[in-house]
Protein backbone atom coordinates (compact mmCIF):
# COMPACT_ATOMS: atom_id res chain seq x y z
CA UNK A 1 0.00 0.00 0.00
CA UNK A 2 0.99 3.54 -0.59
CA UNK A 3 1.94 5.78 2.13
CA UNK A 4 -0.46 8.63 0.92
CA UNK A 5 -2.90 5.73 1.41
CA UNK A 6 -2.34 5.26 4.85
CA UNK A 7 -1.47 9.07 5.25
CA UNK A 8 -5.38 9.74 4.39
CA UNK A 9 -6.70 6.67 6.38
CA UNK A 10 -5.31 8.14 9.19
CA UNK A 11 -7.59 11.30 8.37
CA UNK A 12 -10.76 9.01 7.75
CA UNK A 13 -9.82 7.49 11.31
CA UNK A 14 -10.88 10.40 12.62
CA UNK A 15 -14.15 9.69 12.10
CA UNK A 16 -14.37 6.37 14.16
CA UNK A 17 -11.91 7.70 16.98
CA UNK A 18 -14.85 9.47 19.11
CA UNK A 19 -15.66 5.58 19.54
CA UNK A 20 -13.14 3.22 19.15
CA UNK A 21 -10.09 3.04 19.97
CA UNK A 22 -6.86 1.46 17.65
CA UNK A 23 -4.42 0.58 19.53
CA UNK A 24 -5.22 -0.37 23.32
CA UNK A 25 -7.77 -3.11 24.50
CA UNK A 26 -10.38 -0.70 25.58
CA UNK A 27 -13.78 0.15 24.94
CA UNK A 28 -15.21 3.51 24.57
CA UNK A 29 -18.85 3.94 22.75
CA UNK A 30 -17.82 1.26 20.39
CA UNK A 31 -15.50 -1.53 21.01
CA UNK A 32 -11.91 -1.28 20.32
CA UNK A 33 -10.37 -2.20 17.16
CA UNK A 34 -7.24 -3.91 18.09
CA UNK A 35 -6.21 -7.10 15.71
CA UNK A 36 -9.66 -6.44 13.52
CA UNK A 37 -9.01 -8.66 11.03
CA UNK A 38 -9.68 -12.13 11.42
CA UNK A 39 -11.93 -11.31 14.59
CA UNK A 40 -14.85 -12.65 14.96
CA UNK A 41 -17.84 -10.31 15.06
CA UNK A 42 -19.45 -9.25 18.59
CA UNK A 43 -16.79 -10.81 20.52
CA UNK A 44 -15.05 -8.46 22.36
CA UNK A 45 -15.49 -9.00 26.07
CA UNK A 46 -17.07 -6.27 28.38
CA UNK A 47 -18.72 -4.72 25.51
CA UNK A 48 -22.43 -4.65 25.05
CA UNK A 49 -22.67 -5.32 21.56
CA UNK A 50 -26.76 -5.17 20.22
CA UNK A 51 -27.85 -8.41 19.49
CA UNK A 52 -27.63 -8.29 15.87
CA UNK A 53 -24.13 -8.30 16.31
CA UNK A 54 -23.68 -10.80 18.38
CA UNK A 55 -25.85 -12.65 15.99
CA UNK A 56 -23.86 -12.09 12.87
CA UNK A 57 -20.15 -13.48 14.54
CA UNK A 58 -22.72 -16.13 15.92
CA UNK A 59 -23.57 -16.66 12.47
CA UNK A 60 -20.04 -16.82 11.09
CA UNK A 61 -19.50 -13.39 10.36
CA UNK A 62 -15.72 -12.26 10.20
CA UNK A 63 -14.04 -9.14 9.68
CA UNK A 64 -11.26 -9.08 6.83
CA UNK A 65 -11.25 -6.49 4.10
CA UNK A 66 -14.11 -7.30 2.79
CA UNK A 67 -16.78 -7.83 5.08
CA UNK A 68 -15.45 -4.45 6.58
CA UNK A 69 -15.73 -2.90 3.48
CA UNK A 70 -19.32 -3.73 3.01
CA UNK A 71 -20.12 -3.25 7.18
CA UNK A 72 -18.43 0.27 6.23
CA UNK A 73 -20.29 1.05 3.66
CA UNK A 74 -23.62 0.83 4.91
CA UNK A 75 -23.40 -0.55 8.71
CA UNK A 76 -27.18 -0.93 9.07
CA UNK A 77 -27.99 -2.51 5.58
CA UNK A 78 -25.31 -5.09 6.53
CA UNK A 79 -26.02 -5.43 10.10
CA UNK A 80 -29.84 -4.28 10.13
CA UNK A 81 -30.22 -3.15 13.79
CA UNK A 82 -26.40 -2.28 14.92
CA UNK A 83 -26.48 0.55 17.53
CA UNK A 84 -23.10 1.76 15.52
CA UNK A 85 -24.29 5.33 14.26
CA UNK A 86 -22.37 5.73 11.34
CA UNK A 87 -23.88 6.34 7.82
CA UNK A 88 -20.82 5.22 5.72
CA UNK A 89 -17.99 5.41 3.91
CA UNK A 90 -17.59 5.49 -0.40
CA UNK A 91 -15.37 2.57 -1.47
CA UNK A 92 -12.18 4.80 -1.90
CA UNK A 93 -11.81 5.97 1.74
CA UNK A 94 -12.35 3.00 2.91
CA UNK A 95 -9.35 1.32 0.90
CA UNK A 96 -7.08 4.03 2.80
CA UNK A 97 -8.80 3.94 5.80
CA UNK A 98 -8.37 -0.30 5.38
CA UNK A 99 -4.54 0.54 4.68
CA UNK A 100 -3.76 2.45 7.75
CA UNK A 101 -5.67 0.33 10.36
CA UNK A 102 -3.86 -2.66 8.84
CA UNK A 103 -0.36 -0.84 9.44
CA UNK A 104 -1.06 -0.04 12.81
CA UNK A 105 -2.11 -3.84 13.76
CA UNK A 106 1.17 -4.72 11.25
CA UNK A 107 3.14 -1.95 13.59
CA UNK A 108 1.38 -3.26 16.77
CA UNK A 109 2.67 -7.22 16.38
CA UNK A 110 6.45 -6.02 15.72
CA UNK A 111 8.27 -6.47 19.17
C1 LIG B 1 -20.92 7.07 17.11
C2 LIG B 1 -20.01 6.01 17.48
C3 LIG B 1 -19.33 5.20 16.39
C4 LIG B 1 -18.63 5.65 15.28
C5 LIG B 1 -18.41 7.08 14.82
C6 LIG B 1 -18.10 4.46 14.64
N1 LIG B 1 -18.50 3.35 15.33
FE1 LIG B 1 -17.97 1.43 14.89
N2 LIG B 1 -19.19 0.74 16.39
C7 LIG B 1 -19.89 1.54 17.28
C8 LIG B 1 -20.73 0.71 18.11
C9 LIG B 1 -21.68 1.19 19.22
C10 LIG B 1 -20.49 -0.64 17.71
C11 LIG B 1 -21.17 -1.91 18.24
C12 LIG B 1 -22.35 -2.15 17.29
C13 LIG B 1 -23.30 -3.25 17.72
O1 LIG B 1 -23.12 -3.90 18.75
O2 LIG B 1 -24.26 -3.47 16.94
C14 LIG B 1 -19.50 -0.58 16.64
C15 LIG B 1 -18.97 -1.70 15.97
C16 LIG B 1 -17.97 -1.65 15.05
C17 LIG B 1 -17.32 -2.80 14.48
C18 LIG B 1 -17.57 -4.25 14.84
C19 LIG B 1 -16.60 -4.60 15.97
C20 LIG B 1 -16.73 -5.99 16.56
O3 LIG B 1 -16.10 -6.22 17.61
O4 LIG B 1 -17.42 -6.85 16.00
C21 LIG B 1 -16.37 -2.34 13.60
C22 LIG B 1 -15.42 -3.17 12.77
C23 LIG B 1 -16.45 -0.90 13.62
N3 LIG B 1 -17.43 -0.51 14.50
C24 LIG B 1 -15.64 -0.06 12.86
C25 LIG B 1 -15.80 1.34 12.78
C26 LIG B 1 -15.00 2.19 11.92
C27 LIG B 1 -13.83 1.71 11.06
C28 LIG B 1 -15.49 3.45 12.06
C29 LIG B 1 -15.07 4.72 11.31
C30 LIG B 1 -15.21 4.66 9.87
C31 LIG B 1 -16.56 3.39 13.05
N4 LIG B 1 -16.71 2.10 13.45
C32 LIG B 1 -17.29 4.48 13.50
C33 LIG B 1 -19.84 2.92 17.35
C34 LIG B 1 -19.24 3.75 16.40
Amino acid sequence: MAEGDIKNGEKIYQKCRFCHILNQPANRMGPHLMQLQERKAGTIEGFQYSAAMKQAGENGLIWNDATLKEFLTAPKTMIPGTTMRFWGLWEGQIDDLLAYINAQAEAASKP
